[in-house]
């Protein structure tokens, strides 16, 4: 028989697209359902951004590129995180790939060895390909819970418990995708303390909603004094520019730089040569759009909050960055008799038709945490106040 691996069957995925599929067929058999699942921005791509793209093909840009990128790119990347992180960042450190998202397999690869107890710490709720690659890769994935109470901050005494000699690996998000969550600088010092005490301890810092902020300054670990060689500094296009499927992402590490571009070379070859132009465009044009971006999530962030906060059952914290909220549902659930959250959200999609992704798309419960949805608010306002209705319509409507 042809078997399948254990490896493949086991790999964990994005639920986004699983349930983005069920919306897609909804919607295709006429329902009007209201999006709240996709964590891309609504926006379309800005002109000037296709332009540089549409301007490198006429070039015969199309070819293949130096693995870790266009040297034109890799130096408006290096002084792009110079700038935002204040730290020195040489265009040799940077690597580019498809997506931010490569770099999470391809640094765990690049910092564990498979089957030997080699320890990797995510955050939990998270980003799932995170847990998912550490296991596919042969490493043992150590959850960190963000807790409700502590603003989905890092509990550092907790850290400072699970941290071990086989700790080769810690995985920072922030701001954060589901919660929305912001590790404020004394967090990050208090971690960066605790990271130091090990000489073979890597740090992973997803930073790629760093531009999507709503409070205070964005900080990296990476800025931290002692931090930069030890941590892989990593963003894109995507989030920031609204260019998630030109699929072009960015990391930066002294050290890692050429093993990244090796596993790069094994694998993607390149990212695409016109979008490497396209991303050279935007880093170095006018933010003008990245910024009327992030001013109109600011004010959906309002409407959301204070309307999931309206309602019987639902709690929800203000976040500081992305463009999601994680509101706690437990008492919801309760009123109209859904078990759980992904029940909750199942009822959300085929009753209410509205569609958003429950907790157990990102990872394990935390104990006493309760349950919760993730909605992403890069949906128009005029979609967000309709959702926002036909929730309280379907809370009251089901209540016991
Ligand atoms: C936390 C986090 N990291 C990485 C990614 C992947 O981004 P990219 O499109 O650059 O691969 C996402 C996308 O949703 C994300 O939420």
């Amino acid at each position: 028989m042809l078997e399948i691996s254990e490896r493949t069957k086991n790999l964990g995925t994005e639920n986004a697209f699983v349930v983005l599929k069920e919306v897609n067929d909804l919607v295709r058999k006429g329902k009007n359902i209201v999006n709240f699942c996709i964590g891309q921005p609504d926006f379309d791509t800005p002109e000037y951004i296709k332009e540089g793209a549409i301007k490198a093909i006429r070039e015969g840009k199309t070819g293949y590129t130096p693995s870790s990128g266009i040297p034109e790119l890799r130096e408006a990347i290096a002084e792009y995180f110079s700038e935002t992180r204040g730290i020195d960042v040489k265009p040799e450190w940077v690597v580019v790939a498809c997506g931010a998202k490569p770099f999470i397999g391809y640094t765990i690869l690049s910092v564990t060895d498979y089957g030997k107890g080699h320890e990797v710490i995510y955050p939990n709720p998270g980003f799932p390909i995170y847990e998912s690659l550490i296991r596919a890769y042969g490493a043992v994935p150590i959850p960190i819970p963000l807790l409700e109470s502590r603003n989905f901050s890092i509990d550092v005494d907790y850290l400072e418990k699970i941290v071990n000699e086989k700790t080769r690996l810690l995985i920072l998000n922030s701001p954060h995708n589901p919660t929305g969550g912001v590790l404020d600088r004394k967090t990050l010092e208090q971690i960066a303390d605790i990271v130091k005490q090990y000489d073979n301890l890597w740090v992973f810092s997803d930073e790629v909603y760093s531009r999507m902020l709503y409070e205070g300054e964005f900080t990296s670990i990476a800025s931290i004094d002692g931090m930069q060689e030890r941590t892989v500094i990593v963003d894109g296009a995507s989030k920031t520019y609204a260019m998630t499927g030109w699929r072009i992402g960015f990391a930066a590490n002294e050290r890692l730089a050429d093993h990244l571009a090796r596993w790069v070379t094994n694998t993607e070859s390149c990212a695409p040569h016109p979008n490497q132009y396209a991303a050279l465009t935007a880093l170095t044009g006018p933010q003008d759009d990245t910024k009327k971006m992030v001013e109109s999530f600011r004010k959906r962030r309002e409407i959301i909050v204070d309307g999931l906060n309206s309602m019987e059952g639902i709690r929800c914290l203000k976040p500081g960055g992305a463009f999601y909220v994680w509101p706690n549902v437990t008492e919801a659930c309760r009123l109209v008799k859904a078990k759980d959250s992904e029940h909750f959200r199942s009822r959300l999609l085929y009753e209410a038709g509205v569609a958003v992704l429950s907790d157990i798309h990102f990872g394990h419960k935390n104990e006493g945490e309760g349950e919760h949805v993730r909605f992403s608010y890069a949906a128009s306002e005029e979609n967000i106040k309709e959702g926002l209705k036909r929730i309280k319509a379907f809370i009251e409507e089901n209540s016991i």
